[in-house]
């Protein structure tokens, strides 16, 4: 059984955002309680990634330095690459070759937002894929697929093809930003030619395993959400969806510290080292109350 390492692809310049995104990064900026990134960081998490690269452009890398550090703190190990300019998210593979090494690889975009209580056994379904030697993407429905990446599909969910932001989208199926890969990635994105807009694109790897029968379709249920995070609008309705969760579940959602306690990644005196830095917050209040079995 290969290794599988993470990769969590948070570059670009957020310029639809501007100016939130004009003096730091678009995923860093609070999706409630806690900055965009948390997100996609818990769900490699919670799929039992402890090896993480962070690629972001030049500008912001420090500033995800000072959030995560070297990861340790977290039980984990996070590593962090450059992107010099947006040159498509295929990119990540070659700019993480090193990183990947001769391991299986998951990849998440930056300001992808996935949560569930089934997520984890969705998780379980791809890892056991790339056993298979099949690599994953995920669908979902959405009301305006034109703006992704649009699957055509069968009613065995076999993929016929998949469409990078069509005109007349022949399915309201859209890829997420989250991908399960075999090593072979990597040769895939270095040969990969960019596309008219310059971009080495995520669809065309997606189309190259299809073509090879390489790629496996796992449909997200309803129970899961998907939130894309694209305007002010999707960021606002983002942040009151998951302070509204709270306030039903009591639980927070996404909570890296409280998954890394709970998967075994950080004992309770770590835990504890984390909630000093926090304790006049309410997250961290929170994590204190892990600490005491209160949650
Ligand atoms: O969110 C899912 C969609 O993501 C897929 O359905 C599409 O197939 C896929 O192309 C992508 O579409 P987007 O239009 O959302 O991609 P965007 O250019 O906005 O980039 C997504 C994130 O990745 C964004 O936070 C910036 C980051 N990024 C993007 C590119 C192209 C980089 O860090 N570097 C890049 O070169």
């Amino acid at each position: 059984m290969k290794k599988i390492k993470g990769i969590i692809l948070a570059g670009g310049y957020g310029t639809r955002l501007f100016p939130l995104t004009i003096g730091t990064s678009k995923q860093l900026l609070p999706v409630y309680d806690k900055p965009m990134i948390y997100y996609p960081l818990s769900v490699l998490m919670q799929a039992g990634i402890r090896d993480i690269l962070i690629i972001t452009n030049g500008e912001h890398m420090s500033s995800f330095q000072n959030l995560f550090g070297d990861g340790s703190s977290l039980g984990l190990s996070i590593n962090y690459e450059i992107q010099e300019q947006p040159n498509g998210i295929a990119e990540s593979f070659i700019i993480g070759s090193k990183f990947i090494g001769n391991d299986n690889v998951i990849l998440i975009l930056g300001d992808n937002i996935f949560y569930g209580q089934k997520l984890k056994s969705y998780l379980e379904k791809a890892k056991n894929n790339l056993n298979d030697g099949l690599s994953t993407v995920f669908g979902v429905k959405v009301k305006k697929p034109e703006n992704f990446g649009v699957i055509e599909y069968d009613k065995f969910n076999n993929i016929s093809k998949i469409y990078e932001k069509p005109t007349k989208p022949k399915s309201d199926l859209i890829v997420s930003g989250l991908y399960f890969y075999t090593n072979d990635v990597i040769k895939k994105a270095k040969v990969l030619k960019p596309s008219k807009r310059g971009e080495k694109e995520i669809t065309d790897i997606n189309n190259i395993y299809l073509s090879k029968k390489k790629l496996k379709l796992i449909i997200l249920s309803e129970q899961i959400s998907w939130i894309d995070t694209g305007t002010y609008g999707s960021l606002i309705n983002a942040s009151k969806y998951f302070e509204k969760l709270e306030d039903t579940s009591g639980k927070k959602s996404s909570c890296i510290e409280q998954i890394a306690y709970e998967m075994g990644y950080i004992n309770k005196s770590k835990l504890k080292k984390i909630v000093e830095k926090m304790k006049h917050s309410d997250y961290g209040k929170y994590l204190e109350r892990i600490i005491k079995n209160d949650i």
